[in-house]
Parts: C-alpha cells; sequence; structure tokens
C-alpha cells in the first residue's frame, strides 16, 4: 500500500492555541443561480472508514469526505494499527481491515484526538471497546464539553471499562476486552450512541438490542448489512447478532443532504434562485429537509437515481417559488432535521407567520449550544429569535441588516449565518469561519459562484482578530 497522507492537524487559518482566525466576508447577493455539487456525506463517510476497518479484506470508499471530522476517523484509525491510505485527489480512500476475529485493532501509543467531531468520538468508543486494548479519546474545546455519559453507560454494561471526567465529559478512557450483548434503551433519540451500541455488539457474545424514542438516521445498519452482517430491524429498534464476519467492498458517498440544505436554503429565500445539486443522499431518515423547505414555500423537484450502493441518492433542484411561510417542528421531524435547524430558524426569519421548533433540546448539546449561540448571532446581523428550553419561536419575515457575526466554532452556525447574510441589507463578516471545513471544505467558494449579481462570499485571514 503507498505511505498514508499525513493530517494537517492545525489548519490554515487557526492558531496552535485553536483560536479561529478566519473571516468569512458575505455580499448581499439577488438570487443563487446554478449547479451546486455538495461534498460528500460526512456521516456516510465516517462509517464507511469505520465499518471498513472491522471488515476482512480491503475497502475502496469513491467520493469519501475530505473534511476535518473525517480525517480525524481516519486518523485515529491508523492510531490503531488500520492502513489507510489517501484521500487521493478523487476523493478515493482504501482501507485494509482489522476485523477481531484476525487479531482486531492494535493498542494505539498516544490519546486518540477527535478533534470537533462527535461522530468519530462516539463510534469510536463503540468500535474499541471489544478489543483488550486500552484507549483514550479526547478532542476540542467543544468535545469535551459534550455529553459522553450517554456512551460511557452502555459500555459499561456490555463489560468495558470505561472511566471520564466528571460529568460524564471527554477525555474517556477504554480498557476494552470481551463484551457481552444488552438490550439498550437510549435515553435520547442519537444516532451516535445508537451505532456506537450497534458497533460495540457486532463484536460482542450474545445479541444486542438498541431501542431508540424516535427514529435516527440509520447509516450505520445499512453499512453494516452492505458489509455483510445481518441486522435485525423493527419499529424503533435495531439488533445484532456478536461474532458475524464483514467482507471490505467497495462503495461510493453520495452528497451530504445537510450540507446541502445551506445552498437550497438560499434558494428558497430569494427571489428568482434556483439551483440544481446533483448526487445528493436521500436516505428516508435525512430527507425531511426537502419537505420542510417546500412547506415554507419553495419548489423542490427530486430526481431519484438508480439505487446502488447502501444509501438512495438522487438529483434535487430546489427553485424560489415565492414568498415563504412559518413551520411547525416538533416531535420525530426535530430528530430527523437536527442537523438542518440552524438553517431553518434562520431562513424562518425571512417567512410570513410564526415558525415553532420543539422537542430541539439535543440542540443544546452539538458543537456550540445551538440554540442559545445561534440566537446570539442572528442577533448580531439583526434578525430576532425567540429561545424556548427546546427551541425556538421565530415571528417573520424580518430583513436582516447584516453586521459582524461570529461563527462560536461552530460550522452549521458560520453556514446558516451565511444563507441570511445572501439576503441582508448590506454587507456582513462572519468570523471564526475556519470550522466550516469540519463538515463542508470549499463552502465559500461554492456561494460566491452560484450568488449573482454581484453578492457572494470570499474567505479571508481575520486582521482585527476580533
Ligand atoms: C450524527 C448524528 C447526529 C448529528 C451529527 C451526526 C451521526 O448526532 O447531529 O451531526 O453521524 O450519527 P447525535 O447522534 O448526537 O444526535
Amino acid at each position: 500500500m503507498a505511505p498514508v497522507t499525513p493530517v494537517q492537524r492545525v489548519p490554515p487559518g487557526v492558531r496552535e492555541d485553536g483560536e479561529d482566525t478566519s473571516l468569512l466576508r458575505v455580499e448581499p447577493a439577488g438570487r443563487v443561480e446554478g449547479v451546486a455539487r455538495v461534498p460528500p456525506d460526512k456521516s456516510i463517510s465516517h462509517r464507511a472508514a469505520i465499518v471498513a476497518a472491522m471488515a476482512r479484506g480491503e475497502t475502496v470508499v469513491e467520493n469519501f469526505l475530505p473534511s476535518l471530522d473525517c480525517l480525524a476517523t481516519l486518523q485515529c484509525l491508523r492510531q490503531m494499527g488500520v492502513e489507510v491510505d489517501g484521500p487521493d485527489a478523487a476523493g478515493t480512500i482504501r482501507v485494509r481491515g482489522r476485523p477481531l476475529q484476525e487479531g482486531g485493532l492494535a493498542e494505539p501509543a498516544d490519546v486518540l484526538d477527535t478533534g470537533n467531531s462527535g461522530t468519530t468520538f462516539r463510534l469510536l468508543c463503540g468500535l474499541v471497546a471489544a478489543h483488550p486494548i486500552f484507549v483514550v479519546l479526547t478532542g476540542d474545546r467543544s468535545i469535551r464539553r459534550r455529553p459522553m455519559q450517554r456512551v460511557v453507560d452502555p459500555l459499561r454494561a456490555m463489560g468495558a471499562t470505561v472511566a471520564c471526567r466528571k460529568g460524564g465529559l471527554a477525555p474517556v478512557a477504554i480498557q476494552g476486552g470481551q463484551l457481552r450483548g444488552v438490550r439498550w434503551r437510549l435515553p435520547v433519540a442519537s444516532a451516535q450512541v445508537k451505532s456506537a451500541v450497534l458497533l460495540a455488539g457486532l463484536q460482542a457474545a450474545g445479541r444486542t438490542v438498541v431501542e431508540e424514542p424516535l427514529p435516527t438516521r440509520d447509516h450505520t445498519e445499512r453499512m453494516l448489512a452492505y458489509f455483510g452482517a445481518t441486522v435485525e430491524r423493527g419499529d424503533g429498534w435495531a439488533a445484532v447478532q456478536g461474532g458475524q464476519h464483514l467482507r471490505g467492498q467497495r462503495l461510493r458517498v453520495p452528497g451530504d443532504i445537510s450540507s446541502a440544505a445551506f445552498v437550497w436554503a438560499a434558494a428558497a429565500a430569494l427571489p428568482g434562485s434556483r439551483v440544481l445539486t446533483p448526487g445528493v443522499g436521500l436516505n428516508p431518515t435525512r430527507r425531511a429537509v426537502l419537505e420542510v423547505l417546500a412547506e415554507m414555500g419553495a419548489r423542490v423537484q427530486v430526481e431519484p437515481a438508480r439505487e446502488e450502493g447502501p444509501e438512495p441518492w438522487g438529483d434535487v433542484e430546489v427553485a424560489w417559488a415565492g414568498p415563504l411561510r412559518a413551520v411547525h417542528i416538533r416531535g420525530a421531524r426535530t430528530a430527523q432535521l437536527i442537523d438542518e435547524l440552524p438553517v431553518l430558524v434562520a431562513l424562518a426569519t425571512l417567512a410570513h407567520g410564526t415558525t415553532v421548533v420543539e422537542d430541539a433540546q439535543e440542540l443544546r448539546h452539538k458543537e456550540s449550544n445551538r440554540i442559545e449561540e445561534l440566537a446570539a448571532e442572528l442577533a448580531a446581523l439583526g434578525l430576532h429569535v425567540q429561545t424556548r428550553p427546546d427551541g425556538f419561536v421565530v415571528e417573520g419575515p424580518q430583513r436582516p441588516e447584516g453586521g459582524e457575526a461570529r461563527s462560536r466554532g461552530d460550522h452549521r452556525l458560520a453556514m446558516a449565518l451565511t444563507v441570511v447574510a445572501l439576503a441582508a441589507r448590506r454587507p456582513s463578516r462572519i468570523h471564526e469561519a475556519r470550522c466550516i471545513q469540519t463538515s463542508f471544505p470549499g463552502f465559500a467558494a461554492l456561494m460566491h459562484q452560484l450568488a449573482r449579481p454581484g453578492g457572494g462570499c470570499v474567505v479571508e485571514e481575520d486582521r482585527d482578530g476580533r
């Protein structure tokens, strides 16, 4: 295999101490128009690499997302002896698996740094717990504030020795070993925790059943099945029998529907817009955003492609079709829109009527507190949303003034703010924009290419160090 590609630990625009000095300048745009190739799906890229590491033989993943989060997953796998080649210029990685049945993962000589990535952190906890190795996982300041007890508890119940900081915080130290299957009811709807338990369960003795309070993205179930495992599924549960063998595969990752959501939201907001996004993932547990945009008044057309690989995908066109209308989002729909809520709330400020988002308390535990921090930064652009413990109330339509806002280190906040800044009266500056690299490399260039007339986005170094 070719030598491993070194991972750039500190991207340009970020100082060694983690301070993000990059700045996104946004000029208001008349409309957005054109073909937008959105980056590969983040959730599916992580799972492709992790499941490949558990499989016998070689896996080839095309269109792997080369974002900081997914590169962190590859780096952690390499630290445990998994040979990973790439991503090459075309976005292909090759992974040579180290299944438990063939000796499994090697003990890493140092802590695993998951960066900003909750998916890397939680899925790797599930992966390593079945191995007789000692692993310490940590991450950036945001990761070290996010709840990890939810993944510590099931792994302890399965027999792993797990320690963490007070309050269930990272770093988390795992002494893995022979696990036993469990029946585990998730305390919150979380695909990451469900996935961690299923990955551990696949390597445990006996059967593991995970019950979820609301349906969450099912990429892990699909990926495991694609690699040859039998995954039983019912209403609100998934189960695996331990000790199954996985075989290396070839697959292509579709475009990320959660990244496409930012482009579509801009198209829905700006009169005369029309954007075509080819090759986007259309997993039924992720596509509620299309329904909501249509309900808000955008024209949404979906052309499904022939299904190959573990995930459905297709081409989606979103066009402006009139003034936007308010929506009500709650219950199962909230869980399925969890990553799109920041941009939908931003968009709701432009819509006629009162938008209500309920049951979204999990937003407080994402890369930032996506309820309070989103509201504060929208206010910095002249937009007012009322926060609630579990969501938002938004009265519209409002016209964004534009101004100076910051991402709070959260990629989805940076991009949601950019969308409304495109609709603002005057130019805006979004500070701490480098975090966009965690999921959407090339975001500013893409928005710049789509925005017309005049407007657009440019990322530059922050000179005033706000
Ligand atoms: C993800 C699950 C969700 C989501 C995150 C990606 C995944 O997190 O917000 O961006 O890939 O499984 P939770 O599991 O914490 O809900």
